[in-house]
């Protein structure tokens, strides 16, 4: 899960994200394209609106996206199109550029959406968010688990 700063979007993302799978059957983590935030706790709004959902996001720490990255995982979801554009530019092969997946387009195909950045909005914000993120983990998660 990738957006800007790792401290608003993608860890909401993280933690929606490994509340419907098995933590034994898969690496769920998150990054920003930006190193503006490195070694930060999430947003304080995204801790509150995690935790008003029953998910606890305040062991994650933000991390910069590095092209190791497409070693590590199967499936890159960014949250914005500009990320994606900038995770695209670290890939090394088309294998790596076909990893990347806008996270929207799962709810709604090919429509390229982005997630709303709600870093200099207020807590509503966040909410919206949540929603958007939780059901597009929701298809993320069905999706994984018909495989197994
Ligand atoms: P995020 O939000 O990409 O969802 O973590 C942002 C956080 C910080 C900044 C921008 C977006 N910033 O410019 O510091």
């Amino acid at each position: 899960m990738v957006c800007l700063g790792n401290i608003c979007r993608s860890p909401l993302a993280e933690g929606i994200l490994k509340s419907k799978l098995n933590p034994e059957q898969y690496l769920v983590s998150s990054s920003g394209t930006s190193n503006y935030h490195i070694g930060n706790k999430p947003d304080i709004r995204s801790i509150q609106t995690a935790k008003a959902h029953g998910i606890d996001i305040t062991d994650q720490r933000a991390a910069q996206f590095k092209s190791d990255d497409f070693q590590i995982y199967d499936f890159i979801y960014a949250m914005d199109n500009s990320n994606y554009e900038n995770i695209i530019k670290l890939a090394n092969t088309q294998e790596d550029k076909n990893k990347v997946k806008l996270i929207l387009n799962e709810t709604h195909p090919n429509k390229g959406f982005d997630v709303p950045d709600p870093y200099y909005g207020g807590d509503q914000g966040f909410e919206e968010v949540f929603q958007m993120l939780d059901e597009a983990c929701n298809v993320i998660a069905s999706r994984l688990e018909k495989k197994n």
